[in-house]
């Protein structure tokens, strides 16, 4: 399979990355968080989560089905995890996906050695990742996600699920065994307590050893993240795209605003936050009322900065269909490929983004403050927006947009300011003649 990215991925290769570990150790949010960076980066990915299979005909068994000695629930886990290696291999065979994930407790070595076997018979090569964790405030922080978030639990008294899930986990621990010596021949990560000790075997190609980076970067501590476009700026008022304009007046309303604002989506007492933004001054005088006032560090990172329009930075949109008719058309076309003369596209960004999301990772909370394409792209990366729709998403201006990661997705909120502020948005298709109402049409 040929997939346009800038991993250089044989084409036959098929991996197979196959969770192990005891349930809430964040198996579920590291599978999750793979698959969303594989897709963004453009390499098919899918989960297969053995959990999901088993709903199917159990949908919310008690503590008692994951009783070791509970033959009947054994059986139907075992064709719960026999039903995901079927699907799996199947969709590989399709031609469908580069990376798989099998997100399971894949607990023991028998376990292990059925799926390494299955695996590769059907030429797919299997990566172990073990979350083990024995830090109690992540431990009981997990089991507080999954009895909120987790399917089993729907509907239940959270006090009841929380009980109950705690004997699932006991349940599991009799029979659980680590990745041991003697399966040394396995390709295999160990992260120990959220990747505080990490240990790596056999990475054998480059796909691999770029995921094992990006595995070994995740945290599962509970944070948020805060997007927001700088207030609006003097281009922004004429339609203007790229540049390095000041902000408006109504943008330094925005700038004075957004401390309040944060404090409005809910930032629990002693929170640290990092404020990043790009070297470009909109974004930076949008952040500086912030920093001022809660002391908190600031960033300024180069690939923060907005989407480079080559020759067409410093037009207006009209400008652009006028000068460059066929590059509009072009670019309305396949906006996330299209690149500008002299200049980027979408894919360009995410490229260069690449570094800020592995930091992002390593980061707890952290609030963003840049421009619409490349909060497009790092916003696609969360909530696992297909590529060719990222670039016609609507991000207006004068809004916060806060992230929390949790098990099972990213939970999204949006603080809009009471400041009004041009719409810069353009929906694919439509003409680039100007309005009373101003467009800015970066990206
Ligand atoms: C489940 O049934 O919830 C998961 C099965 C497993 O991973 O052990």
């Amino acid at each position: 399979m040929s997939s346009k990215t800038f991993f250089a991925s044989s084409d036959d290769s098929k991996i197979c990355v196959v969770m192990v570990g005891l349930p809430a150790r964040g198996k579920s949010l590291i599978a999750g968080k793979a698959m969303r960076y594989l897709g963004w980066v453009g390499i098919p990915a899918r989960v297969f989560n053995v959990g999901t299979y088993r709903r199917n005909a159990t949908p919310q068994p008690n503590a008692n089905f994951f009783d070791p000695h509970n033959s009947e629930g054994e059986k139907m886990r075992r064709a719960a995890a026999e039903a995901a290696m079927e699907d799996m291999i199947n969709w590989f065979n399709a031609g469908k996906g580069v990376v798989a994930i099998l997100d399971a407790t894949n607990s023991t070595r028998k376990r292990r050695q059925w799926i390494y076997e299955s695996c590769r018979a059907a030429n797919i090569e299997p990566l172990f990742v073990e979350s083990i964790c024995d830090d109690e405030d992540l431990i009981m922080n997990n089991i507080l996600e999954v009895k909120t978030t987790s399917p089993d639990y729907k509907g239940q008294d959270p006090e009841v699920a929380a009980l109950d899930f705690r004997n699932r986990i006991r349940n599991y621990e009799k029979v659980y065994e680590g990745i041991g010596d003697d399966e040394n021949h396995y390709t295999y990560v160990k992260l120990i307590n959220v990747g505080s000790t990490v240990v790596i075997n056999q990475i054998k190609d480059y796909l691999s050893s770029r995921l094992v980076y990006y595995i070994q970067n995740l945290h599962i501590k509970p944070r948020s993240i805060w997007l927001s476009r700088h207030g609006e700026s003097k281009y922004n008022l004429t339609g203007k795209i790229g540049g390095d304009a000041s902000i408006s007046d109504r943008g330094e309303a925005y700038a004075r605003a957004l401390p309040g604002l944060l404090k409005k989506s809910g930032v629990p007492p002693n929170t640290k936050i990092v404020i990043w933004t790009s070297t470009l001054k909109r974004t930076i005088q949008t952040a500086r009322h912030l920093a001022a006032e809660t002391g908190y560090e600031k960033l300024e990172w180069k690939a923060l900065d907005e989407l480079d329009s080559g020759v067409c930075d410093g037009l207006t949109y009209e400008e652009i269909a006028e000068k460059y008719p066929e590059d509009f058309a072009a670019r309305d076309e396949d906006k996330y490929n299209y690149r500008y003369r002299g200049g980027e596209s979408y894919r360009d960004v995410v490229i260069r983004l690449e570094p800020i999301i592995m930091e992002l990772e390593r980061s707890e909370n952290v609030i963003i403050v840049t421009h619409q394409a490349v909060l497009r792209c790092i916003y696609s990366y969360f909530l696992n927006v297909a590529q060719e729709q990222s670039p016609w998403m609507e991000v207006p201006l004068h809004t916060l947009i806060k992230l929390t990661p949790r098990a099972y997705g990213t939970e999204e909120q949006r603080y809009k300011a009471d400041i009004p502020a041009v719409s810069t948005w353009r929906a694919k298709g439509t003409s680039a003649k100007h309005q009373d109402f101003p467009s800015e049409v970066k990206a």
